[in-house]
């Protein structure tokens, strides 16, 4: 996830695609640059940091008043956020400037041949490959456009591509495939942005680019074709929007369009590290310590929060599939113990932003028992991501809403490549079938958030309840758990996470006709248990609102109400309970009035101790 943002037209670009990078910032930046046609040749700036400080790069730069450039917040997935590392990135030659949104996965094998025929890189990118490709292939004779199908007929990956050539200082080209792009039409002027909330207060009329599509734009002419050359039909379609609206998309809250996000964001976690069909997992990011790895007798996950909460469902996942023994720490708690470490303890610390501090310190702890240390991170260049000796990103793009939702679902599906990956480490290597139903579950979420409006209902029966018990056995203790953390993170209802079989040892006594239960019963090897824990609410009047698995008759006697979600292997499962929840949790904040993106007394990343 990042911003792009490109202008053609009467006015001078500059200041146009300053405020569109702006507009684009809550997409996650860590670097930002621009790159403008200027007195017949093509000038580029780039800097660290946000985007006022490339702003501030540029003040004194009075040259740049050309008509055509393009620009970029980086949200980095492949290279440390740094000033080499930010783009445009640029040919050799310096005539071809490209800015990116997305991965290129074959990127590697791309660069070794380039650079077996005589290209120089600069950068540690992905994204360098794509204007030296379009280079090497002009040298064929080719015009530009021939030359940048073929470029994209040879890269793999997700990508949305702003590109300007220096011996073509009135077009803009765009290229878009699985990254957002989308075209501002204007009067004797066109934008280009990665969404609408760059075009705020310039056009409300745009266009927005299908996969596949490549865009040629001058500032009199819009012409999209496919990879056939083919013209296409484009439909231009009108914003109301305001700023804020514009960034949300058709989302009243960004808690909402994270929690949708959830089928992309599964698509990222695997893109280029799963082949389900030849069970096989590649993660480049383990590479560097793959031996190390093979020795691994012991795993402790260290994490906060909701993270920890993946990490929980890790230590089944590890110990069911790579037959490791794991424990799972609180970062907070890990800090004050003096386990004795066995050799061959390796220490994950999961971590979204990757500046927890209770999570580094434990990171940092770890390393002092000379621990090998892997990061689960979703910041690129993150201080746990840097500090930890090898690791594997998230790839989900900036997480904006407070309450952690499409996070936690990339970490298990990270946690589970990490497992099956480990597995092969020490010969238990059978995975197919979790593998190919692995590859299935983006559609089965998507299952069910096309019945979010249930979820609502039930929103609206249980909002005024002031406690709540959420049980789950097995994989699904640690989304009771979840469960609970969002409904009190965002509705400030008392609600507690529980073991189902924990119940009987004390929360039963609080069980009433005023104190509903949320029961995560899925049929799987534990559901007779928990149908004996359901009984024993039942027989107290308290309330029940369980998830279940499609076609489960046994429940509906159960349960007061029932949310049904898709069959899937019991590993996978919370991947799938868990959405209700995150949705239920959503729900009941937003209809006791409360600010859910920004919940009272929280912050985004918890930087201090
Ligand atoms: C989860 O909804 C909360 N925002 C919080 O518990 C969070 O998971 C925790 O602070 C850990 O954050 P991290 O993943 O960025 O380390
Ligand atoms: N993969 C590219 C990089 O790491 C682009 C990342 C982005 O979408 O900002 O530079």
């Amino acid at each position: 996830m990042c911003g792009i943002v490109g202008y053609i037209g009467k006015e001078k670009s500059l200041p146009i695609l300053i405020s569109g990078l702006k507009a684009l910032e809550y997409r996650g930046y860590d670097s930002a640059g621009i790159a403008i046609f200027s007195n017949d040749k093509i000038e580029i700036k780039k800097s660290v940091g946000q985007v006022k400080i490339l702003e501030k790069v540029l003040k004194d730069d009075i040259d740049l008043v050309g008509h055509l450039g393009i620009g970029h917040t980086r949200w980095a997935t492949h290279g440390i956020p740094n000033e080499k590392n930010a783009h445009p990135h640029n040919d050799c030659a310096k005539r071809i400037f490209v800015v990116h949104n997305g991965i290129i996965e074959n990127y590697k094998e791309i660069k070794e041949y380039l650079q077996n025929h005589g290209h120089n890189f600069l950068s540690d990118t992905d994204t360098e490959v794509v204007p030296h490709l379009i280079e090497d292939f002009l040298k064929d004779k080719k015009d530009f456009h021939t030359a940048l199908l073929d470029t994209l007929k040879m890269i793999k990956g997700a990508y949305a591509f702003a590109i300007i050539d220096s011996k073509n200082s009135d077009t803009l080209y765009a290229v878009k495939l699985s990254s957002p792009l989308v075209i501002g039409v204007g009067k004797h002027e066109n934008f280009l942005a990665s969404d609408p909330s760059a075009l705020v207060g310039k056009t409300k009329n745009v266009i927005y680019l299908k996969d596949g599509e490549i865009a040629e734009i001058t500032k009199d002419n819009i012409n999209i074709t496919n990879l056939e050359k083919q013209k296409t039909h484009s439909e231009i379609v009108r914003l109301e929007w305001d700023l804020e609206q514009a960034q949300k998309g058709n989302y009243p809250h960004f808690m909402l369009k994270e929690i949708f996000e959830g089928p992309e964001i599964v698509l990222s976690a695997l893109r280029g590290r799963l082949k389900g069909k030849e069970n096989f997992v590649k993660l480049g990011g383990l590479e560097q310590v793959a031996e190390k790895l093979k020795e691994t007798k012991r795993l402790i996950i260290l994490a906060c929060g909701t993270s920890y909460y993946a990490g929980l469902v890790g230590e089944y996942l590890f110990e069911e599939i790579a037959k490791i023994p794991t424990e799972v720490h609180f970062a907070s708690e890990f800090r004050y113990r003096e386990e004795p470490f066995e050799k061959g303890t390796v220490a994950i610390a999961i971590s979204q932003s990757g500046e927890t501090a209770d999570t580094l310190a434990a990171i940092r702890k770890a390393k002092e028992h000379e621990l090998l240390t892997l990061g689960i991170v979703n910041t690129v260049g993150s201080t746990i991501a840097r500090e930890t000796d090898a690791g594997v990103y998230n790839h989900a793009g900036p997480e904006v809403g407070v309450a952690s939702t499409k996070a936690f679902i990339s970490q298990l599906i990270i946690l589970t490549l990490v497992a099956v990956y480990l597995s092969k480490s020490n010969g238990h290597s059978k995975n197919h079938a979790l593998l190919q139903e692995l590859e299935k579950i983006p559609k089965k979420i998507k299952t069910i958030l096309d019945r979010s409006s249930e979820l609502e209902k039930l929103a609206e029966k249980y909002k005024n309840c002031d406690n709540f018990l959420f049980l789950g056995r097995r994989y699904n203790y640690p989304v009771a758990l979840e469960g609970a953390l969002k409904l009190k993170e965002i509705s400030y209802i008392h609600a507690e996470g529980y073991g189902a079989g924990e119940m009987k040892h004390g929360p039963i006594a609080m069980i009433s006709e005023n104190f509903p239960t949320a029961a995560i019963v899925p049929q799987n090897s534990v559901s007779e248990k928990m149908f004996s824990n359901l009984e024993e609410i039942k027989a107290r009047k308290g309330p029940i609102f369980a998830i279940a698995t499609e076609g489960d008759k046994r429940i509906v006697s159960l349960a007061n109400d029932i949310f049904f979600i898709p069959k899937t292997i019991e590993p996978l499962e919370p991947l799938l309970t868990v959405v209700p929840l995150q949705l239920f949790a959503y729900y009941v904040g937003t209809k006791r009035g409360f600010d859910v993106d920004k919940p009272r007394n929280l912050a985004k990343s918890v930087t201090v101790e």
